[in-house]
């Protein structure tokens, strides 16, 4: 065959397979899967995505605007190009979970780049009966996630609601440059071991023009993470934005690089935190930016806690080895509901460096007829601008 009738060939087998897939979109319904309320799609879900990873140019998965229950899946790449997994209906997990495979998870994506998850729609984890009640079994220590997002890069995660988690909505691990844009997390305030998004050992995370409210940490950044910027995010109710806790294992990477911005909080235990364990592995944290941010109600809403030790479970006498450099607060403004606004608990063993404190308002709002204060041990920070209480004097 001449090179000239091989091109034909092949362009028209190009164009017979976009035939097949017009735009390229792989909707689950053609894979079987039916909103009828009690069949699982996971099959129908995993073999679109199969195909649409396989697609060589940019394709799309569609899950369409009807309630499906899927009971549990992995959707796993190398793709051959960019996939746009599209969920515009409500995606409903099992509400038992020892019906479910027990590893931790619901919804895995992993080993993807250039995924875009979005299209207005809802992972509805129906979490109510495993809060609190799933003690002693099992599998309830591995209650499933959300959404875990494992070895993603050049990913975009916008417009999709997570709701009700079993446990974490969502994990990221090992990922660089994910952004979540207008993501919206939404489980009530006593739902136990709700956090919203952790993330672990990745790069590049960013968190913006968010929404918020769970019953644990809105975001919690373990090891390992750098990079990592929130903006625009409201949180509440839930325990606020939290470095940590570090220090509980051997060999914990640095956390570097750490901007919260452009923030409120409502009704949180928490605002903007840093969280260590006492006696404990050597660690580092540094970088750490908390600016523009408002406080509503909150009842630590500035805190450094480096003698982190619920339920004593460590020796809280030995000091922390988790060294803690270059953190600001500024521009931090509104209400506390306990006196004590701002808290920096400090490392006895290695003290806090480079901390700068600068506009802080904020007015306690509780029962008693008090000021708010500052307590402060382990660290000398540097003051600058106004402030409505006396900062670490
Ligand atoms: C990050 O990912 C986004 C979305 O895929 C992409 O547009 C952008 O170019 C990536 N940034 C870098 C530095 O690769
Ligand atoms: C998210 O929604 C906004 C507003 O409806 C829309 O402009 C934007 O294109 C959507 N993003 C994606 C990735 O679909
Ligand atoms: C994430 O935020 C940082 C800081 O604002 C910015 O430099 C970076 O470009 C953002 N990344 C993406 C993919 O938007
Ligand atoms: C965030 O920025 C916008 C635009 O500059 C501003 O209107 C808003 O008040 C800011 N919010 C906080 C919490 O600082
Ligand atoms: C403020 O927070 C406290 C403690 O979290 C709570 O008991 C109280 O109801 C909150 N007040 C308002 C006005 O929401
Ligand atoms: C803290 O900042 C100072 C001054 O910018 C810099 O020299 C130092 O290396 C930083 N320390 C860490 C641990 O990043």
């Amino acid at each position: 065959m001449g090179n000239l009738k091989v091109a034909a060939m092949f362009l028209l087998l190009l164009v017979s397979t976009a035939k097949a897939h017009p735009g390229a979109v792989f909707d689950v319904r053609k894979y079987g899967a039916k909103a009828d309320g009690k069949s699982d799609i996971s099959k129908a879900l995993c073999n679109a995505f199969k195909e649409a990873c396989a697609y060589p140019t940019p394709s799309k998965v569609l899950i369409p605007k009807r309630t499906f229950l899927l009971a549990q899946v992995s959707l796993e790449g190398p793709c051959k190009a960019p996939v746009k997994i599209v969920v515009r209906g409500t995606l409903k997990a099992l509400t038992d979970p020892s019906k479910m495979k027990v590893d931790g998870s619901w919804v895995t994506f992993q080993y993807i780049d250039r995924l875009t998850l979005s299209g207005g729609g809802t992972f509805d984890g129906q979490g109510s009966k495993a809060w609190g009640t799933c003690g002693l079994k099992s599998y309830c220590k591995q209650l499933p996630i959300n959404l875990r997002f494992n070895f993603i890069t050049n990913a975009i995660v916008e417009n999709i609601t997570s709701k009700d988690s079993k446990q974490f909505h969502v994990n990221v691990l090992g990922c660089n440059n994910l952004t979540f844009r207008r993501f919206t997390i939404s489980a009530p305030e006593h739902s136990l071991n709700t956090d919203g998004i952790h993330i672990g050992r990745s790069t590049g995370i960013n968190i913006t023009d968010s929404n918020i409210a769970t019953g644990d940490d809105c975001v919690s950044i373990g090891d390992g993470s750098r990079q990592i910027t929130i903006t625009k995010v409201t949180c509440g109710p839930g325990h606020g934005i939290s470095v940590g806790s570090l220090g509980k294992y051997k060999n914990e990477e640095p956390v570097v690089g750490v901007t919260v911005r452009n923030c409120s909080f409502f009704n949180t235990m928490n605002g903007v935190r840093i969280k260590t364990w006492p006696a404990s592995f050597r660690g580092s944290v540094s970088d750490m930016h908390f600016e523009d941010i408002i406080m509503n109600n909150v009842s630590s809403p500035v805190i450094i806690d480096q003698v982190y030790c619920p339920n004593n479970e460590c020796n809280a006498k030995l000091p922390s080895l988790v060294r803690i450099s270059n953190v600001s607060f500024k521009n931090i403004r509104g209400t506390s509901s306990t006196p004590v606004a701002v808290k920096l608990a400090c490392s006895s063993g290695i003290p806090c460096r480079g901390v700068e404190i600068a506009d802080i308002d904020l007015r306690y709002t509780g029962k008693e007829a008090r000021a708010a204060v500052s307590e402060c041990s382990n660290v000398r920070p540097k003051i600058f601008g106004k402030h409505s209480l006396t900062i670490c004097t």
